[in-house]
């Protein structure tokens, strides 16, 4: 089975901000920990390219709108690559194989019944491309995410019949693993209980679109043509068009990764969607939290969004993932702080995870004929490294496996604090200098280099550079989780304790990890 994730599907309107980058960088952990498990999987993005909102940003650009959608995705597509994201597919909404998929998949809502004419009126977001259900003033309304006005719409659409799923969708939510966090569920459950009402698909005078097939001058509403953007990104290369084909390769997904916000179109109107073309639901729907700068949102007009590329270039890839997995709990709101940052990264990778390895290993190599020193039968499973290992081992998959990597991050650092306290301890600086200790201080080496193996394999899937860097160091193999791996599951057997060879050789050290100095704001 095809372990299918996918990020949101980012609107092209701007370049790509912090916010995309979290979510991508949470769905990459994600998908290198299911390939290092042995798993199959299938890792989407993509760009959302149609409606109102793209419309008018490439018209005031003075740009044809798909111009202006191919400069801007392939701004993500560069910004992916740059921070060596491994997904499989880069869907966007403008593919021509796309509107064949949407058309084929409204064939089969509109031939359920599930397609009626009506008449729209309310206040829209065109930031959001949404209706507003009640805006709390009746005069100059403003969108409460946005805090830009509404505007007023009167027209015939077409309905999706969302009424009709009342039961199915209430079932669907109360089931405990669908909505994840759970406390994410309550506020899908009061939407719902309110009574699902009919919810307008299609457009009437906005060219820039997927025509609805045999109502002229309708385009489809993009939130519709966009979630399909889920399953036409399963197609290979030289997959025809066809919707079965395209849901062989990997359907139903195994979660949607999203921002709070959206929650409402992935856990509601998608599955009600698939429930009428009669199509498996996906497994899960995670809503992560937003993230805030120094307690403040971040936004255009305060000038303080934090641009993902020039993070990158600043800082490294490493910097960045660790603090965003590591200080934020994934399904909370979290704020990004400069001071924290840093200090974070210094402590956590440069000090205790660099000066681990690197003591060890010089250690090692003085004393050892740079090698890994010989270990007796002493530095078996009841070792306290061994054990401090085996419970780490434990944490970070279930970590992992819960989307809870701020627990698997913290359980990685923890293992390489108890060698660092375990080495303290043993001194094996002191006790070398005093007669027939040799063996004891082959054994303490041994220990903590084994113990810093496994750290960093536990932080392959978080931080696959310093995880590669530091295995290089020791001596060993990369396990492969990029997009093309052939998942063998070897990473798993890897992670017990022993699997370091005596007399293996140890390469000079460098530093793994530069310290972070931030003079000057980001
Ligand atoms: N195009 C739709 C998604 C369609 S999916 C079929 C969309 N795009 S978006 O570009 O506006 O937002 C993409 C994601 O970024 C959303 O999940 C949203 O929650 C997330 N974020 C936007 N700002 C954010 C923060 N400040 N912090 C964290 N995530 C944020 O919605």
């Amino acid at each position: 089975m095809t372990y299918t994730l996918t990020t949101p599907l980012y609107y092209v309107n701007d370049k790509p901000h912090l916010g995309s980058a979290y979510t991508t960088l949470a769905c990459d952990a994600l998908a290198r920990f299911k390939r290092l498990k042995g798993e199959q999987v299938l890792f989407i993005t993509g760009c959302d390219e149609h409606g109102q909102k793209i419309q008018r940003t490439a018209e005031a650009a003075g740009l044809s709108p798909q111009a202006h959608c191919d400069g801007v995705s392939a701004q993500y597509r560069e910004l992916w690559e740059r921070w060596q994201i491994s997904n499989n597919r880069l869907i966007r909404t403008t593919d021509p194989r796309h509107r064949q998929i949407v058309e084929q998949f409204f064939a089969r809502v509109e031939a359920n019944g599930d397609i009626v004419e009506g008449r729209q009126q309310g206040w829209y977001c065109v930031a959001c491309e949404e209706f507003k259900d009640d805006p709390h003033e009746a005069q100059d309304p403003e969108c409460p995410t946005h805090k830009r006005p509404l505007e007023w719409r009167d027209e015939v659409n077409l309905f999706f019949r969302l009424s009709r799923y009342q039961e199915q969708i209430e079932a669907l939510i109360a089931q405990p693993g669908f909505i994840q966090p759970a406390s994410r569920r309550n506020e899908v459950e009061n939407f719902v209980k309110q009574g699902l009402r009919d919810f307008s698909i299609s457009r009437v005078n906005l060219p820039w679109g997927i025509p609805v097939p045999g109502h002229e001058g309708h385009t489809f509403y993009v939130w519709f043509d966009a979630l399909l953007g889920y399953i036409t990104a399963l197609l290979e290369q030289s997959d025809a068009p066809d919707l079965d084909t395209a849901l062989s390769r990997g359907w139903p997904a195994s979660v949607h990764v999203i921002g709070k916000d959206i929650l409402r179109f992935h856990a509601v109107y998608w599955p009600a969607m698939l429930l009428s073309a009669g199509l498996p639901l996906p497994a899960k729907v995670f809503g992560h939290g937003f993230l805030t700068r120094e307690g403040q949102k971040m936004g255009k007009s305060l000038g303080n969004v934090l641009d993902p590329a020039d993070l990158l270039e600043r800082c490294g890839r490493d910097a960045v993932r660790w603090y965003l997995l590591r200080d934020i709990p994934f399904g909370d709101d979290g704020d990004f702080q400069q001071q924290r940052f840093s200090d974070l990264v210094n402590n956590d990778l440069a000090n205790t995870i660099g000066n681990m390895l690197n003591r060890t290993s010089s250690m090692a190599r003085r004393w050892f004929d740079n090698a890994v020193p010989p270990a007796s039968a002493a530095i078996g499973s009841d070792h306290p490294l061994a054990q401090a290992a085996a419970q780490a081992r434990t944490t970070v998959l279930q970590g992992l496996e819960q989307l809870e990597f701020r627990s698997a991050a913290e359980a990685a650092l923890q293992l390489a604090i108890a060698a660092n306290g375990f080495l303290n301890e043993q001194a094996p600086w002191s006790r070398m200098k005093q007669e027939g200790t040799r063996d004891q201080v082959a054994d303490d080496l041994y220990a903590v280099l084994e113990a810093a193996r496994i750290t960093a394999l536990l932080m392959a899937p978080l931080l696959p550079d310093l995880s590669e860097r530091m295995l290089l160091q020791l001596g060993q193999s990369i396990p492969d989780s990029s997009a093309t791996a052939q998942p063998d599951g070897a990473w798993l057997t890897q992670l017990e304790w022993g699997a370091l060879q005596s007399g293996a050789p140890l390469p000079e050290p460098s530093p793994v990890m530069a310290r972070l100095e931030l003079s000057e704001p980001l």
